[in-house]
């Protein structure tokens, strides 16, 4: 199978985990994509969706489900989004479609984060991939200095603004051993929007595609 029928398949995997007659978080990314697609076919098992980008919006509501703020909804019992990287213990890197920030917002809002993703992403140690950061475009050359100063090469992601009007950095290098204690760190620096390091958000379900099916992995 290839990446993209990995994708489709743990896209439709996810369904079974959608609660009827409630909101559905939504996250952004091409395995969000396909799993959209796949939720058309249930929309009217579902109160509609809570979006976490601009993206996710338009082929929400092209597919004909409703999608509303943050302030319509009071409970919200499962957030469905891909990653970059996703550990064994549920620790991921997200923020690859610059929708870190309200994916944050949106999985916080959540009782249950459902990741689903293709087996590329499963790694032991986060960090291969470069760590997005949401950023105030002020801060960026004392945050280039301190993301070095702990060892990780940081960089403007060129052409990018996000959904919020702000800058991404990508950081090269990183070897995250502790996922909780580094976004607790970089959470503290001034200009920091959010950090794409999901810790404190953990998944705790993982939907993996494998070329053997779906591996359900449970944190
Ligand atoms: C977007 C994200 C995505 O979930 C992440 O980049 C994975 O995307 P894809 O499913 O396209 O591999 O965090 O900000």
């Amino acid at each position: 199978m290839t990446q993209d029928e990995l994708k489709t398949l743990v896209g439709q995997a996810a369904l079974a985990h959608v609660a009827e007659g409630e909101w559905l978080g939504v996250g952004t990314g091409s395995t969000v994509d396909r799993f959209i697609d796949a939720l058309a076919g249930i929309k009217d098992r579902i109160r509609g969706a809570v979006s976490s980008s601009e993206r996710s919006t338009q082929r929400l509501r092209e597919r004909g489900i409703r999608v509303v703020g943050t302030h319509e909804v009071e409970r919200l019992p499962v957030y469905v989004d891909g990653a970059d990287e996703i550990d064994r213990r549920g620790h991921m890197i997200k923020g690859g479609g610059a929708a870190l920030t309200r994916e944050k917002i949106v999985a916080d809002l959540a009782e249950r984060f459902v990741c689903i993703a293709d087996e590329s992403k499963l790694v032991d140690t986060l960090g291969a991939y470069p760590l997005p950061v949401e950023v105030i475009a002020m801060a960026v050359p004392q945050l280039v200095r301190r993301f070095a100063a702990i060892g990780g090469r940081a960089v403007s992601r060129d052409g990018v603004t996000t959904d919020n009007g702000h800058v991404m950095l990508d950081v090269h290098g990183l070897v995250i051993a502790d996922p909780p204690a580094l976004e607790a760190e970089i959470n503290q620096w001034p200009g920091v929007i959010t950090v794409g390091i999901f810790a404190r958000h953990r998944a705790g379900v993982c939907l993996l595609g494998t070329r053997r099916g779906v591996q359900t992995l449970v944190f």
